[in-house]
């Protein structure tokens, strides 16, 4: 069976200028993201991955080439456009999670639900359920973001990510905040809604949070020098072989 494509890219350029000065920091990348696949961006700090993440999420504009996005070249939607188009397709988890200070935590979820879905028992429903997968029990449904710990926060803005079920879900290193048995619910709910069909791409540095994907894509200096198909997450007993296989690919790298 042909595997689709969800996200194409056609020679993904992106330049900054300052002082006179310009950096490339993507150049002429041709990228294909397949529709069903938790695909994770890996490479050292500043080779362009959050960059990367930007421009194909249509959140930043590339400066040369085309983006396609099922079927939608992004660079021919303006503004409106696609800030609709994201509220609709798109979920995005960044290292900076803005929670609205003056709602509580069901509320910034349901919020952001309800732009999009209109029925409210649902979505308070789902809200729940995703709070309570990632470890915010009903203590803290009522709680305003300033009562909340860092990672508490960071998992809130997860489930807001999520609640719209997107197409594709962005993470930029989403557990890099989190203790180990916060990152472990987090990356188990990435691993469900990937399993359930929807898009992952998500950028880290940890091996065993790469782990949780079944391709990995190596940036180095703004280009993608490595493509590993590593075959899909099961159960953390099975990972052993995977393990070795990602150990070698990044050895290769030059991890
Ligand atoms: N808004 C920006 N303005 C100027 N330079 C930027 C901007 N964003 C990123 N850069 C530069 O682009 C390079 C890649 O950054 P980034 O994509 O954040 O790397 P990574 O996420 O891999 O660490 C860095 O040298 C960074 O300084
Ligand atoms: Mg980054």
């Amino acid at each position: 069976m042909m595997k689709k494509t969800i996200i194409k890219t056609d020679k993904l350029c992106k330049t900054f200028s300052s002082g006179g000065i310009q950096q490339h920091v993507l150049k002429n990348l041709d990228i294909r993201l397949i529709e069903g696949d938790f695909t994770i961006i890996m490479g050292s700090s500043g080779s362009g991955k959050s960059t990367l993440l930007y421009a194909i999420s249509g959140m930043d504009k590339p400066t040369l080439g085309d983006i396609d996005f099922a079927g939608e070249n992004l660079s021919k939607l303006n503004n409106d456009q696609l800030a609709i188009f994201r509220r609709n397709h798109c979920g995005f988890v960044f290292q900076q999670i803005y929670l609205l200070d003056n709602m509580s935590v069901l509320d910034n979820v349901m919020a952001s639900g309800l732009l999009v879905k209109k029925n409210k028992r649902e979505l308070a429903k789902k809200t729940k359920e995703l709070l309570n997968q990632v470890g915010i029990n009903e203590n803290s449904w009522s709680k305003f973001p300033t009562q909340l710990s860092g990672g508490e926060a960071q998992r809130v803005g997860i489930v807001r990510a999520l609640i719209n079920s997107p197409k594709m879900l962005f993470a930029d290193e989403p557990t890099g905040a989190l203790n180990s048995s916060s990152s472990e619910r987090v990356l188990n709910v990435f691993s469900n809604v990937n399993h359930s069909g929807q898009s992952i791409v998500m950028v880290t540095h940890d091996i065993q949070t790469a782990l949780r994907g079944n391709r990995i894509l190596y940036l180095r200096d703004g280009v993608i020098c490595g493509d590993l198909q590593l075959g899909g997450y099961n159960s953390e007993k099975e990972n052993i072989e995977r393990h070795e296989k990602l150990r070698t690919f990044l050895t290769e790298m030059g991890w």
